[in-house]
Parts: structure tokens; C-alpha cells; sequence
């Protein structure tokens, strides 16, 4: 850390009072601890002319919603927008994962632009940090304008564009944000949207919701979620025979993949106790009952990406 955490939140705050005056200003907040953080340095500064944006795409985590809404809404200008059936509707069936990719990335400037159109906001929050820039090679300017297709140009603000993801937590905490958001795991923007393989449907959505829920639960009740960089479950479109109560039943298999890391530029599978895992296949096979088995992922990046699509 380059500087006191206290030391950083003061001078930010007062770079950001002088760059956005009274104006208003956007932000995207996702939940994650990048836009979380800048939200709330944000609001320090300018208070509610600070205006978070928090977009459900229908592809977030079962209980996702309500945790995001319960700890900003007392402390942000916070607006919750539903645009699930926009991003669902526009998805159902889509099988090519780049193609699924592409079309929640459309649709979520189409519905993060509506909603700046609603605003006077002169100014666009970005919680971009410095692995975000350096990986693109430098080439994201610090003071740049954005045009949005419909001719709204929001001036870019970055207020920490020059921290890694350590320093960023440590202002999460000095901002007394909860522990819970501050050491979240990763979660891809496209959400379950890229741990679906195969066509994405809401049937194959809620199933792949369930999965997931129950890794999170278990790795967390382990009390080994801060061991390690991320879990979750991936609904693949392999349909395997299985036999449940008597009967014979043909039905998915899930891909558990827990893995570690530390930039996620490169990861590993680290060794996990055995009897969480069991549990955790035990449970989606018996909770989840489109799911006739569970395989662990025990790939490392490279030559695997961490998520499957
Ligand atoms: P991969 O799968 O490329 O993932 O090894 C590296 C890290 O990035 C996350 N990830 C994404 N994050 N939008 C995001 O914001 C995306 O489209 C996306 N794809 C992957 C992934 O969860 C991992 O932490």
C-alpha cells in the first residue's frame, strides 16, 4: 500500500470534490468490491448527487439481490433496476458463449444508458483498478469522455484506478463496508450467464442458481471461503444416466470448480477436504433434481480459464 488507507480516502475525497463540484455523477454498482468501494468514496465526497445504478440482470446469485439492496440502500443514492426479462428474453436459447457474452453486454448499455438518460449526470464512476488498464496496456486514458449511443457524453471518473485488489479491500474496510462485500469473490459480470453451457433458459438458469447456492453454502459453512479465490458450480449440457430412488433418470451433470489465485491471471486447484466436497455433491444430487452427477473440476489456468465459457 502506497499510502494510509485514511491518508488515500481524505485526498480522494477532496480530488473528487474538485472534479465534480455540484454536478451529479452515475455509477454501475454491481456489488462486487471495486464498484462497491468507489460507491461509497464517491458518496463521501458528493453525497447524493451520486446516483448507483444497480442493474439485475437475472443472472445474478440466489439471495444476490436482496444483499446488494439491503447494505446500499440506507447508504447510497441507491436505485434497484429490474431488467431481467430484457437480459432473459434476449438470451433464451443462445447456446455460443461469446454470443451470450455479447448480447448481455448490448443490453446492459442499452439499460444502463436509459437510465442515465434519466438523469442530469454530467460525470460516469468507474470502479476501473489498475490490473483493469495495465492488462489492456496502458491504453485507458485517466481522463476520458464516454459517448453513449445516444449521443450522452459522461466525463470518466476513476478515483481507484491506481489500486490492486489487497489496497482496494483495505479502503473497503477503513470505509467500514461489510466484511461480506469486502472479501466477495469474484463474480464474472455476465453472472451465471457464462456457468450455464448450452442453450441458457430460465429452467437451465435456476438450476445452475441452486448449484451454485449450494457450493457457496457449503464452502462457506467449511469456513474455508477465505482460503480460496473462487467457488461454484457449472451447469454443463451433458445429460448422464443416473439412478434415483429405483428408478433409472437421465439427467445433467455439474461441474464443481473451486480454485485459487492470486490475480486470476493464472490459478490452481488447491486441495480441499474431501468431506465437503462429498457433501456438496451429495446435495445437488438429491436437492437439484435435473442433476444426476456431480464431477470436480481439476483443471489449473493455463491451459483452463477459470470459468467454462
Ligand atoms: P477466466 O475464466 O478468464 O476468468 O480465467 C478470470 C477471472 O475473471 C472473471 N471473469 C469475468 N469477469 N466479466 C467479468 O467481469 C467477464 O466477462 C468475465 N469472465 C471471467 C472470472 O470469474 C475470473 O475471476
Amino acid at each position: 500500500m502506497m499510502l494510509d488507507p485514511k491518508d488515500f480516502i481524505e485526498e480522494a475525497i477532496s480530488k473528487i470534490k474538485e472534479q465534480i463540484g455540484d454536478e451529479k455523477a452515475i455509477i454501475a454498482l454491481s456489488g462486487g468490491v471495486d464498484s462497491s468501494v468507489c460507491s461509497v468514496l464517491v458518496q463521501e465526497a458528493i453525497g447524493d448527487n451520486l446516483i448507483a445504478i444497480f442493474v439485475d440482470h437475472g443472472l445474478l446469485r440466489e439471495g444476490e439481490v436482496e444483499e446488494v439492496t439491503n447494505t446500499f440502500k440506507d447508504r447510497l443514492n441507491f436505485n434497484y433496476v429490474d431488467a431481467s426479462d430484457e437480459f432473459l428474453d434476449a438470451l433464451e436459447g443462445v447456446e455460443d458463449p461469446e454470443e451470450k457474452r455479447k448480447i448481455i453486454g448490448k443490453v446492459f448499455i442499452d439499460v444502463f444508458e436509459r437510465e442515465a438518460a434519466k438523469t442530469d449526470a454530467k460525470y460516469l464512476v468507474q470502479g476501473t483498478i489498475a490490473p483493469d488498464w495495465i492488462e489492456s496496456e496502458g491504453k485507458i486514458k485517466s481522463h476520458h469522455n464516454l459517448a453513449l449511443p445516444s449521443g450522452m457524453v459522461l466525463e470518466v471518473v476513476e478515483p481507484i484506478r491506481d489500486l490492486y485488489k489487497d489496497e482496494v479491500r483495505e479502503i473497503g474496510l477503513e470505509l467500514d463496508l461489510p466484511e461480506k462485500v469486502v472479501f466477495r469473490q469474484p463474480f464474472p459480470g455476465p453472472g451465471l450467464g457464462v456457468r450455464v453451457i448450452g442453450p441458457l433458459t430460465r429452467e437451465n438458469l435456476a438450476i445452475c442458481r441452486k448449484a451454485n447456492k449450494i457450493v457457496a453454502d457449503e464452502i462457506e459453512a467449511a469456513g474455508i471461503d477465505k482460503d480460496v479465490w473462487q467457488y461454484f458450480a457449472v451447469l454443463t449440457d451433458s445429460k448422464v444416466t443416473g439412478v434415483k430412488g429405483d428408478q433409472r433418470d437421465f439427467g445433467y451433470l455439474v461441474v464443481v470448480r473451486i480454485v485459487n489465485s492470486v490475480d486470476a491471471m493464472t490459478a490452481y486447484v488447491p486441495e480441499l477436504p474431501w468431506e465437503v466436497i462429498r457433501k456438496i455433491s451429495q446435495r445437488i444430487t438429491s436437492e437439484v433434481s435435473e442433476v444426476t452427477h456431480v464431477a470436480l473440476s481439476i483443471s489449473d489456468k493455463p491451459p483452463s480459464t477459470i470459468e467454462f465459457a
